[in-house]
């Protein structure tokens, strides 16, 4: 009798076992306890060879010992290579690198007519510039896209498909344009098209980003300093751990990304990067194999680089709830889908000063 139940009791738990490892299976979450340690992957994210020594070799003769593994290679419909050309010692300030999508006219008027407005500050100059990518299937977008260039002398395009999945690509196409055309101007940020920006709180943060906003209140310095050198700043997720689970928007198998976690990086939204940063980033990013999301890609790029993350909280990852005094700081703010919002509590913001 005892013997019987016992054995019931084995096969019942024998079966719980068999079941868990059954959901963990076709969940993906086994994948959490396959995954290699983080430490030293960043050698396996391209070819393990110093940054630093194929830098320089691309820099001498050109013909580096390890050839490239990522270069952007699709072909331009627009560069508007003249954006960042300027008259004798004109400097320019700032570059917005709004990524866009290709239908997304109406985002970028709004743009046009608010932050991205390039007459901004009579004393500083900043350029605006939206990339975008292609829809083959669309002719009659691209006719517009034709028509808004030509007006507006402001689109990036290349022949990708201009789709989320492809976000990486449309974020290098970026980084290769400013690299190749902008190679005076002092800082970009690269943000997306449902952004909130404040381009005089950008300049603020700029002059002293360690003690951006409490230096506003006190002192002034102007002094650079290796933040300003090396900036790569935004919203950072300092450890952040791969989604396993397969229904997830983020699901990354162990096959792409064998480690337990993510390198720090900055989230894609909204990132500035110093000019220093962008030659860095720009040389990494050719030796890093690419990686679907864009800002973990960059975050890869960075740790290659040796750059590291800035945090800043005026950078907004969710919105925060609108009030005129609460925006005073604000730097960029995710969350503006609806770009006549955007474009009214931008109005309200410059009116009193701090936009
Ligand atoms: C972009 O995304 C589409 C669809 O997801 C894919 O078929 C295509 O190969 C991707 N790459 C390029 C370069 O367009």
């Amino acid at each position: 009798m005892t013997k019987l139940l016992s054995r019931r009791r084995f096969l019942a738990s024998a079966m719980y076992v068999f079941v868990g490892i059954g959901i963990l299976i076709a969940t993906g979450l086994y994948q959490y306890f396959l995954a290699l340690p983080y430490d030293t992957s960043y050698v396996h994210w391209g070819p393990p060879e110093p940054l630093t020594s194929l830098i320089q070799q691309l820099q001498e003769n050109g013909i580096p010992a390890v050839k490239p593994v990522n270069e952007f290679d699709h072909k331009f419909t627009f560069t508007n290579s003249h954006k960042c050309q300027v008259k004798d010692n004109e400097v320019i300030r700032l570059v917005y690198i709004v990524k866009s999508a290709l239908p997304n006219f109406y985002k970028r008027d709004m743009i046009r007519q608010s932050w991205g407005f390039e007459q901004r500050f009579s004393d500083v100059t900043i350029r605006t510039v939206f990339l975008v990518g292609s829809m083959p299937g669309e002719p009659h977008l691209q006719v517009r896209v034709n028509k808004e260039n030509k007006q507006h002398k402001d689109i990036v395009q290349a022949d990708f498909i201009d789709n989320y999945y492809n976000n990486t690509i449309k974020t290098m196409m970026g980084l290769n344009w400013a690299f190749n055309f902008c190679a005076k101007v002092k800082y970009l940020l690269f943000v997306d098209d449902d952004y909130y920006v404040s381009t005089r709180n950008i300049l603020r943060f700029l002059r002293d980003p360690n003690n951006y906003p409490q230096y506003l209140e006190t002192y002034v310095i102007d002094a650079v300093n290796e933040y300003q050198e090396n900036l790569y700043a935004g919203y950072v997720f300092q450890q952040s751990y791969p989604h396993r689970w397969v229904l997830s928007k983020w699901y990354i198998s162990l096959t792409d990304y064998p480690y337990s976690h993510y390198p720090p990086y900055v989230t894609a939204g909204a990132f500035i990067l110093s000019q220093r940063s962008l030659q860095s980033m720009y040389y990494a990013s050719i030796y890093t194999n690419r990686f679907r999301f864009d800002d973990i890609f960059m975050g890869m790029c960075a740790k290659k680089a040796n750059l590291h993350p800035f945090h800043h909280a005026e950078f907004h990852f969710s919105r925060p709830l609108y009030t005129v005094e609460g925006y005073k700081y604000t730097i960029a703010s995710h969350g503006f889908g609806d770009p006549e919002e955007m474009h009214k509590i931008w109005e309200e913001q410059r009116s009193v000063g701090n936009a």
